[in-house]
This record gives structure tokens, C-alpha cells and sequence, in this order.
């Protein structure tokens, strides 16, 4: 595989809408020198409800994207896309891609004890098992219970976060899992540590929350390490983000600016489809 080594070139990160800014931001803090594209598809969004066919085909289409923005390494800040679409892709482009499952699962296991992990994601992400069957591929005695929140995600998009009603959804889904002796529960959607105040104050202390965006990041460095690609130097004290998504832009650029460490300016509507 010809990997094209530019120190320079950005990050190309992408999810469906604004859950991958909690991946972004996780960059943004660990790798202060790299420049990030971030890619929302805020008109195809929600992914959590579509067939594997059109996840693969989104995916391929946003990779598409980046690449003319000449990104080095690419980051699936999505778990629908990362458990669908990251087989299928990582072959398919001469430059590193990562996603956010691997890396959670791993977090998850370092944290158990129970020998016992929840997982929570889209019905796409729970439907694929694929935390499952990386969990179990290292670890096969672990037993992962695994529950789709579909509302979460829309919750989220519609800046819910301390909202009353969010309180009795997290009640109607989370009930049974914390009847069971999981000591991990894995945020397998990157829109739900958006959530983790709430879910925190519903499921205890004695559940860890695993947010896979901090492994994430630290696969991302491990990785531009490894191929020499890591941005020398920057210009103040951190690099330039830009952003881009498929509606919507002016929705998206408030609701980032109110959770990204750094104000950003311009948030520029593309159409993914000509991908
Ligand atoms: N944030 C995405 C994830 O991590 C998906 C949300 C959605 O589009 O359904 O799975």
C-alpha cells in the first residue's frame, strides 16, 4: 500500500452528523500540531438506521472528499460507519483509516473486572456485533450485553442534552442493563458522551463510562508515529481546523462551538452525493 507521507497535510475526520466532534475535540487536545478536516453528514444523518449497502456507500463517498483535501490519514469518528464500513474501505485508499470500535473495546477491557461490558450504540452498530466480536476476539470468556438507543442520537442533534425528557428515554433504555453486573459500559456512539452527564448520574459510579474518543486519538498518534507523518510544528498552539457538511451549516457551526475547545468560524455546505 502506498502510504503518501505529508507531514502537513491534515486529519480527515468524518461522522453523520455532530457526534464525531466529541472524537475531533479528543484531537484536538492529544495531537495539538495536526490540522483537521471534520466532515458532517448533517442530510443523511441518522446512519444508526440504515443498511450496511449505503453506510459502505456514504463512507466511500466522504473518504472520497477528504482526499481532495489531501488529507494524510483518515479518522471514522462514527461507530455505524467504523462497525459497517471500515473492512470494506481500509483497503480500498492508499492512506491510513481508522475507527473508533477497535480502540473502545480495548478501553473497555482494560477497565473490567466483572469479565462483564455494556455496550449502547445505533441499531446498526448493535445489529453488526462488532463489539462483540472484537471484544471476544481477544478476550473470549467476556460476556458484552449490548442495547440500541435509537432516540439518543436525535436527543443529541436537537440540543437536548439537560432536558427532562432525556431523563425518562435514558430510564426506558438503560433500565435493564443496570440490573446486570456490567462494571463497563461502552458509549458506542459518538453523539452519547454528549449525554454523559446524565447517563453518569442514572447509572452510578460503580459503572465505568467508556468514551472511545481518547483511544481513538492515541491509535491516531501510535499510527502517524508509525509512518513518520506527524506534523512537525505549528503555527500558535494549535493547528487549523476546517469544517464541511452535507445541510445545514449554520446549525452545525453553533452546536460545535458550543462543545469544541476552539471557536470555529466557517462551517461550508458541499454536496456528497458528487462524490
Ligand atoms: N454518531 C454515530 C455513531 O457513532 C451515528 C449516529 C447516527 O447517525 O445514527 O454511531
Amino acid at each position: 500500500m502506498g502510504i503518501e507521507r505529508k507531514k502537513t497535510a491534515p486529519i480527515g475526520v468524518f461522522d453523520s452528523g455532530v457526534g464525531g466532534l466529541t472524537v475531533a475535540r479528543e484531537i484536538m487536545r492529544n495531537l495539538p500540531k495536526e490540522d483537521i478536516v471534520y466532515f458532517g453528514d448533517t442530510a443523511r444523518v441518522p446512519y444508526g438506521s440504515k443498511s450496511k449497502d449505503n453506510i459502505i456507500r456514504y463512507s466511500k463517498q466522504i473518504i472520497n472528499f477528504l482526499k481532495t483535501k489531501g488529507v494524510k490519514a483518515i479518522v471514522i469518528a462514527c461507530n455505524t460507519a467504523s462497525a459497517l464500513a471500515l473492512d470494506a474501505v481500509k483497503n480500498e485508499f492508499d492512506i491510513p483509516i481508522i475507527g473508533v470500535v477497535e480502540p473502545g473495546a480495548r478501553a473497555a477491557l482494560a477497565m473490567t473486572k466483572t469479565n462483564k461490558i455494556g455496550i449502547i450504540g445505533t441499531e446498526a452498530t448493535v445489529r453488526s456485533s462488532m463489539y462483540e466480536k472484537i471484544i471476544q476476539g481477544i478476550q473470549p470468556n467476556v460476556e458484552v450485553i449490548a442495547k440500541a438507543c435509537p432516540l439518543f442520537v436525535p436527543l443529541v442533534e436537537e440540543g437536548f442534552k439537560k432536558h427532562p425528557v432525556t431523563d425518562e428515554i435514558i430510564d426506558y433504555y438503560l433500565s435493564s442493563l443496570i440490573q446486570t453486573d456490567i462494571d463497563a459500559l461502552i458509549l458506542g456512539c459518538t453523539h452519547y458522551p454528549l449525554l454523559r452527564t446524565k447517563i453518569r448520574a442514572y447509572v452510578g459510579e460503580q459503572i465505568n463510562l467508556i468514551n472511545p474518543a481518547y483511544e481513538t486519538a492515541m491509535d491516531l498518534k501510535k499510527i502517524l508515529q508509525e509512518y513518520d507523518m506527524e506534523n512537525p510544528d505549528v503555527e500558535g498552539d494549535h493547528g487549523s481546523y476546517s469544517f464541511y457538511v452535507s445541510d445545514a451549516a449554520d446549525k452545525f457551526k453553533e452546536f460545535a462551538n458550543s462543545i469544541l475547545p476552539y471557536d470555529i468560524e466557517t462551517t461550508k455546505q458541499i454536496n456528497i452525493e458528487e462524490y
